[in-house]
């Protein structure tokens, strides 16, 4: 059976492009694929952290997983940090790192600000993604359109080892959904829906409450126009929302232009917060179920030691390729 190994930041405010652009395809995947889904806690340490507020945000990520359809029966749900054989690859593959290709990636760039004080692990951020998918000899990754860059450089860092050693890993891919790969802020819609952004209309959290739902989507940036049609160029916010109500509800884009021939934005808006809503709705119910529950730490823990049985083989392989211990 193939493999699928994919990731979130336990950072909060887990929101629609999150949701959207990967946890959905991590769902679609169980049936086909043995998965690996992790909660990278040592990635979300790459920016400060208070020690509480990550504990509580790991087990929020991981009761999310379960919430919106992930089977632990099916799919192995577990901590990054729990396994000690990605921060060892990690290390690794650090040193078949180059710094110019890591000082090319744009998302470093976004985060250090051009700052000599930013963190170095912002720095190696992508060399932890790239060990994270490759110790599970990962043959497809599903995630968002902004972290292609990451898969690109993990797979040539695969490339490259196997070309300078002996055969050690699996070149993965990347898989991309079309709807929802990269959905926008509601507040800019030239930059993406981030956890981290300060208006907290820019997103909409998976676990929102109704109101604040109808908030952000009556309040999201718009055109003067007044015609609902989908322009990226020239309507951006707009053509979001209609990408996003377009992943909600399964209608096409087109269908969607042509359902709202006529009508105006606010028709349009008060349509897309109730189906935004109601899509919501039952993993807000799951999540309260599970998020406090005994069982979501048993998940966890036995997710680990499933992870680690197959981390520690290909730890095997890949210290004996490099030459690295006694045996
Ligand atoms: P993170 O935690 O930022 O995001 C989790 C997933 O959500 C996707 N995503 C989006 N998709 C569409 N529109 C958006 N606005 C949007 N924002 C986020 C991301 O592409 C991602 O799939 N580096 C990763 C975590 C990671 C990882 C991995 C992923 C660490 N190791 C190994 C895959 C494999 C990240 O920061 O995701």
């Amino acid at each position: 059976m193939k493999r699928v190994f994919s990731g979130v930041q336990p950072t909060g405010n887990i929101h629609l492009g999150n949701y959207l652009g990967a946890l959905r395809q991590f769902v679609e995947l169980q049936e086909e694929y043995q998965c690996l889904y992790c909660i990278v806690d040592l990635h979300a340490i790459t920016v400060p952290q208070d020690p509480k507020e990550l504990r509580k945000h790991i087990l929020d990520v991981a009761a999310l997983y379960l919430a919106v359809g992930v089977d632990p029966k099916k799919s192995i749900v577990f901590v990054q940090s729990d396994v000690p054989g990605h921060s060892e690859l990690g290390w690794i593959l650090t040193c078949s790192s180059y710094t110019g290709e890591l000082s090319r990636m744009t998302q470093f760039k976004a985060k250090s600000h051009n700052k000599a004080s930013a963190p170095a692990g912002l720095f190696t951020y992508p060399v932890l993604m790239a060990a994270d998918i490759l110790l599970y000899d990962t043959d497809v990754v599903p995630v968002g359109t902004d972290q292609k860059q990451h898969i690109e450089l993990c797979r040539d860092l695969a490339i490259r080892v196997n070309n300078t050693r002996k055969k050690t890993f699996v070149v993965p891919e990347g898989r991309y959904l079309k709807a929802g790969a990269r959905i926008m802020s509601l507040d800019d819609p030239s930059k993406k829906m981030s956890k981290s952004a300060e208006n907290i209309h820019s997103r909409i959290s998976l676990l929102d409450e109704p109101s604040k739902i109808k908030k952000s989507i009556m309040k999201a940036t718009t055109d003067s126009e007044g015609i609902i049609r989908f322009d990226k160029e020239e309507k951006p916010g707009l053509s979001n929302l209609i990408n996003i109500y377009s992943a909600l509800s399964d209608k096409t884009v087109d269908d969607i232009v042509a359902m709202y021939e006529g009508k105006g934005y606010g028709d349009f808006k008060k349509d897309l917060v109730e189906i935004t809503v109601d899509a919501l709705a039952p993993i807000k119910e799951r999540f309260d179920e599970i998020r406090s529950s005994q069982e979501l730490i048993d998940i966890l823990e036995d997710g680990a030691e499933k992870a680690n049985a197959i981390a520690e083989k290909t730890m095997a392989r890949v210290k004996d390729n490099f030459g690295l211990g006694l045996k």
